[in-house]
């Protein structure tokens, strides 16, 4: 039976919660792809990897999506490597804005929605207060921009299609692009090093996969058509996170704060990217736990 039964009531959401059959995640391999197989579990979900599906080939994704006739697609896919994609423009822009524009065809071809995953960096940081996703992106590098293009192309189809933005991503299993995570890196520096540097000049919100993965479960399901911001609660600097990952794990070798300048980099980066989950809140589906007791759980788990 439907559980749209559960909605009925005065208080019911204008978009009723949706029972899925047929899920499709693409980039089921990733650290936030595989998360989302994990939460959509109880429904019938196909996870499929690169070696599955290349994106960026349009017949496949066509013939692909044809042969499932998901109810619901989930992007998890990318090319997010920054450095890599400010000399692979092509590549980048190919990945991250052509293929999520043509996902999202196939979807509304087959009566689908699909979910597909951006990221805080659309914005240049000088806001300095966490951004509502009504504020005017304006994205600093290839990565970036090429990221921003893939919402237009998604969310401008016509399509019941939902862009979820998101920050700072970590996972129990690794960050396929980075080879591991922030809290990876941390772990093999605190062992290596007399003592680690962090930027403390740089604000986020780490998100724990885990968490992230089941808010999309529950956007995809509820939530209207749109743009939504959805990362664990709270912001820090990625030295305060460094910071409270030491602490947490007991790592002794001693952290010292620094400032973005003492690592040149051709890639402009925003120095602030935090994001209001503004959407969320108004739709009255929940927030996610602060940083700090996803990163407790994260360690918990890891340590298990
Ligand atoms: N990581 C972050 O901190 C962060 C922050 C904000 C937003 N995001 C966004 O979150 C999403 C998920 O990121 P993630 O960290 O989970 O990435 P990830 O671990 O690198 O996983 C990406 C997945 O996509 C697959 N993939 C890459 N190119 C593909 C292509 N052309 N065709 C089909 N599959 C392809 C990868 O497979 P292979 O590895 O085998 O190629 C992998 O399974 C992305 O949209 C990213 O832009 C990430």
């Amino acid at each position: 039976m439907d559980d749209d039964a559960e909605r009925d009531g005065a208080d019911a959401p204008t978009y009723r919660r949706r029972l899925l059959t047929r899920v499709v995640v693409i980039g089921a391999t990733g650290q936030l792809g595989s998360d989302v197989v994990e939460a959509f579990r109880a429904d019938a979900v196909t996870g499929l990897a690169h070696d599955d599906l290349e994106i960026t080939d349009g017949e496949a994704v066509r013939s692909t999506l044809e042969r499932v006739r998901p109810e619901l697609v989930v992007n998890a896919a990318a090319f997010h490597n920054v450095p890599r994609c400010e000399t692979e423009e092509a590549r980048a822009f190919a990945v991250n804005a052509i293929a999520p524009r043509q996902l999202a065809r196939a979807c509304t071809a087959l009566g689908a929605r699909l979910v597909h995953v951006s990221t805080d960096y659309v914005f240049d940081g000088g806001k300095c207060a966490p951004y509502v996703e009504t504020d005017r992106p304006n994205p600093l590098n290839v990565y970036a921009i090429s990221k921003l293009a893939g919402e237009y192309g998604v969310l401008n189809d016509g399509g019941s299609h939902q862009v979820v933005r998101s920050s700072g991503l970590y996972g129990v299993r690794p960050c396929r692009a980075k080879g591991g995570n922030f809290i990876d890196t941390m772990f093999k520096l605190a062992a290596e090093r007399p003592e680690v540097r962090v930027v403390n000049d740089e604000v986020l919100t780490p998100t724990f996969t885990h968490d992230l993965a089941a808010q999309i479960r529950t956007l995809a399901r509820e939530a209207a058509p749109g743009l939504y911001h959805a990362t664990n609660e709270g912001s820090c600097s990625w030295y305060e996170f460094a910071r409270a990952i030491f602490d947490l794990a007991e790592l002794k070798t001693p952290l010292l704060p620094t400032s973005v300048k003492e690592f040149a980099s051709p890639v402009r980066r925003p120095t602030y990217s935090v994001l209001e989950n503004a959407a969320l809140r108004a739709s009255g589906l929940g927030t996610m736990r602060p940083w700090r007791e996803a990163l407790e759980d994260y360690l918990r788990r890891r340590a298990a």
